[in-house]
């Protein structure tokens, strides 16, 4: 087989370049050359071509095998603008359809509630139409106002009375959003899991849990990790959404509905970190694991006869 060459733009902080390092010993003992650190900002597009200028010499990324994106924290819309045209020449990881998909929480719960997937009930409505809001309130006493884009929990908020939502409402319209997303407020225990999924494989799970007092499960909102096992209920669940998504890569996270007494997805995330030096510490050991499974799936990738999944 004619030698392969891949593209790879991975975060480098908590832990990523020693994750990275690993990964690229790996491909290269399969005959695969590994360009590093292609962060498509500095790449320029010209006429047939996406062009990434080193030192040293010029690229053209769509001659490449593959592309593997895999850096939440750095992505800038003109990045993902090329990852979007790059994705029509040669395969992506994540596919950009699939990670496009995930980026949005509603188009997200649309489709996968449209494919028989739990998730929280929501409602999408124009911003025009606010008052909508009030009687989804009077029927679901609690819910979540969710940026559709957001993550860290940032920008979700819970109202819990109407009087909390005619506050909100007048914020809202002040910043020119186009429509709001709101969620039925999930009665839960405050933890959820996170399910780390690669090419249809259970990889691992852990655990979330948000601090006392508070209600959201993110590390930036104060949440802690903690060792957590899956039963095969979740990891089915968490299989199914990745494969409807159509993601190569996801981290499901799941909550029990106490209600209901339903696990539910609450969210697919596309760039799932692999787990921190202090993680590791902790007893999260997954990572080697992680990057056997996707090394197998870009060696797949590229080969041509294995190039169509
Ligand atoms: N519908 C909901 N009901 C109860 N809690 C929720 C709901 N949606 C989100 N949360 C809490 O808020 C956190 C952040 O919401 P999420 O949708 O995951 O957004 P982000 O992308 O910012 O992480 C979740 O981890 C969870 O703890
Ligand atoms: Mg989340």
């Amino acid at each position: 087989m004619a030698k392969r060459n891949i593209g790879m733009w991975l975060y480098q902080n908590s832990g990523g370049e020693q994750i990275q390092k690993k990964m690229i010993k790996l491909l290269k003992d399969r005959e695969i050359d590994v360009l590093a650190n292609v962060n498509l900002k500095n790449a320029i597009a010209k006429n047939g071509h996406i062009i990434y200028e080193m030192k040293d010499k010029k690229v053209k990324l769509d001659k490449l095998d593959l592309f593997f994106s895999y850096n939440a924290g750095e992505q800038t819309p003109y990045q993902v603008y090329l990852y979007k045209a790059l994705n029509r020449i040669i395969p992506m990881i994540n596919s950009y359809e699939a990670f496009e998909l995930s980026e949005d929480k509603f188009h997200t719960s649309f489709y996968l509630r449209k494919h028989g997937i739990r998730t929280a009930d929501y409602k999408l409505c124009h911003s025009d139409d606010a008052h909508r809001l009030n009687t989804i309130m009077k029927k679901w006493e609690k819910m979540v106002y969710k940026p559709t884009d957001g993550w860290g929990g940032m920008g979700v908020t819970k109202i819990d009375s109407v009087e909390a939502l005619n506050m909100l409402i007048p914020f809202l319209s002040q910043i020119n959003l186009k429509y709001f997303y709101v969620e039925k407020y999930v009665d839960y225990d405050n933890t959820d899991y996170r399910v780390d999924i690669v090419d249809g494989q259970f990889v691992a799970c852990y655990g979330r849990k948000a601090a006392t007092g508070h209600w959201k499960t993110n590390v930036t909102s104060g949440g802690s990790v903690f060792l957590r096992e899956a039963n095969d209920e979740i990891v089915d669940l968490a299989i199914k959404a990745t494969k409807t998504l159509g993601l190569d890569i996801a981290g499901v996270d799941i909550i029990f509905d106490r209600k209901k007494e339903k696990y539910i997805v609450l969210e697919v995330n596309g760039i799932p970190a692999f787990a921190t030096p202090e993680q590791e510490k902790m007893g999260l050991n997954f990572n080697d694991k992680k990057i056997d499974l996707i090394v197998d799936l870009i060696d797949r990738k590229t080969t041509k006869e294995g190039g169509s999944k």
